[in-house]
């Protein structure tokens, strides 16, 4: 019997050694750990919203050991939060404290695990509670608090108006009216007789309903924007001028009640103040202007807009004499019949002209018509001689002045003729001045409020000076 069961628990032992053996399989060596890959976390919303805090929340990942965490107030992740850029934590919600009130905010996680970092998860968006707080050395946010406040415009492209990018942001704080520097005028628009390209016009439009950002329509007739089907015309110019009615008439109907004011006819002077020779004046005479400005009138009244704002536009009428009377003999006989509501002053200064006087004799006109007075493309060279290859201090200081100048005497205006004071984009180096052709500039230039690091410049600062 004791011999039996020292056999049995021999037997017992050798099986044992052997499943020990075979879990280890060559014997000596310790299993490797298996591969889990690691997966990309799932953010979910914000919690415990505040005027200064919120929770982001993600779930958790069994593999992951610890999660990277940004917050961000652009969608792009250009910048981030002081101290929420790739943040690590464990669990699965960090609080993110010392925002700003009302304000939009975005998250995003990353799993870990030893050196492996997973992919971004999806993105949240949150906004804190609260409004708000209005920063005074914001363009508009001072502009709004003018006793007579008018509009700051800047002239936008489509492809700028993407939530979160720098332009939006920059838009959002400081302007309250954007023209569109080239997407409504007549040649990305009309693509055939009754034919229209509507998409980035729409995208700017309602750009501008959606974040209560007054839109100026620029500009239905334009002798440097006449498409080409419209340029090669063959039919008759009754026909002709029928195109440009139907044209008029459909875009000023579409945005009816989306846009509170349209260039009607831009630039029709020459630069000898005589009536600029265009297809317009070549195929439909004298009277076109009138016809166009009626057609606006008539489109918008139709479509129930009673209030849609006309403006004539043009450039050099303040240093111009003779194209400036050209201008105002315009202006009086579109008044004559109760067709025009305001005159568009270009404004492609420079550092040294026109003079303080020039500028406001010429504005003055419209004033004493009792017009709106915009000032419409606002932006001053430095480098019109193409005599410095940077900006300099001294001509960043002139420049400074200059913006100061312009914005003084806009401000001083009565409240009736105030409409709106709009610059020609934001950054220098995506200005239509440096190498312009059209204008034989020679070389580069730095004739905006910001420079090709969306930093302000004096320029801004000046701007402000103008609107104490
Ligand atoms: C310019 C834009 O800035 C350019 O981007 C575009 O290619 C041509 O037009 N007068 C006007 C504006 O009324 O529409 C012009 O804008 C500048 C001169």
């Amino acid at each position: 019997m004791i011999i039996n069961h020292k056999k049995i628990l021999g037997i017992a032992f050798l099986m044992m050694f052997t499943l020990l053996l075979g879990c280890s399989k060559n014997g000596s060596n310790p299993p490797p750990e298996p591969d889990t890959v690691l997966g990309t976390p799932f953010a979910s919303n914000a919690s415990n919203i505040t005027n200064t805090s919120f929770n982001v929340n993600w779930v958790i990942l069994p593999e992951a050991e610890s999660y990277l965490i940004d917050v961000s107030t652009s969608n792009s992740f250009s910048t981030f939060v002081t101290g929420y850029n790739t943040l690590e934590k464990s669990g699965s919600t960090v609080e993110v404290t010392g925002l700003s009130p009302g304000l939009t905010y975005y998250y995003r996680v990353r799993a870990k695990k030893g050196a492996e970092i997973s992919n971004n998860s999806n993105v949240i968006t949150v906004t804190t509670t609260g409004v708000q707080a209005e920063d005074p050395t914001f363009l508009k946010v001072k502009a709004n608090a003018l006793e007579n406040p008018f509009y700051v415009g800047v002239a936008v492209k489509s492809n700028q108006l993407t939530e979160g990018s720098s332009y939006d942001t920059v838009l959002k704080n400081e302007f309250s009216s954007i023209t569109a520097e080239y997407e409504m005028k007549m040649n990305p628009i009309s693509t055939g007789s009754g034919t229209y390209n509507w998409s980035a016009a729409d995208k700017i439009v309602q750009y501008g309903n959606d974040n209560g950002i007054n839109v100026h329509g620029h500009a239905l007739v334009w002798h440097n924007a006449v498409p080409d089907w419209l340029s090669n015309f063959s039919g008759t110019d009754s026909e002709f001028a029928l195109e440009v009615k139907k044209y008029i008439t459909d875009v000023v109907t579409r945005y009816a009640g989306k846009i509170q004011s349209w260039d009607v006819v831009n630039e029709a002077v020459d630069d000898n103040g005589t009536m600029r020779n265009t297809i317009f004046l070549q195929k439909m005479g004298a009277n076109y202007i009138k016809d166009c400005y009626q057609w606006a009138r008539d489109a918008a009244n139709a479509a129930g807009d009673t209030n849609l704002i006309l403006f004539y536009n043009d450039y050099a009428t303040s240093t111009n004499i003779p194209k400036q009377d050209k201008v105002f003999s315009i202006v009086d006989d579109l008044m004559t019949s109760n067709l025009i509501d305001g005159v568009g002053f270009q404004m492609h200064n420079t550092y040294l002209s026109p003079t303080k006087e020039q500028i406001e004799t010429d504005i003055n006109r419209a004033v004493v018509l009792g017009l709106k007075v915009h000032v419409s493309e606002l932006d001053i060279q430095v480098n019109q001689n193409n005599d410095i290859t940077h900006l300099t201090e001294e001509r960043n200081l002139a420049q400074k002045d200059k913006y100061k100048e312009i914005v003084t005497i806009y401000n001083a205006l009565p409240k009736a003729n105030k409409y709106a004071l709009t610059v020609w984009g934001f950054k220098d180096n995506e200005s239509w001045i440096p190498f312009s052709t059209d204008l034989n500039h020679p070389g580069d230039d730095w004739p905006l409020l910001y420079n090709n690091k969306f930093e302000i410049k004096s320029a801004h600062t000046g701007f402000l000076e103008g609107l104490d």
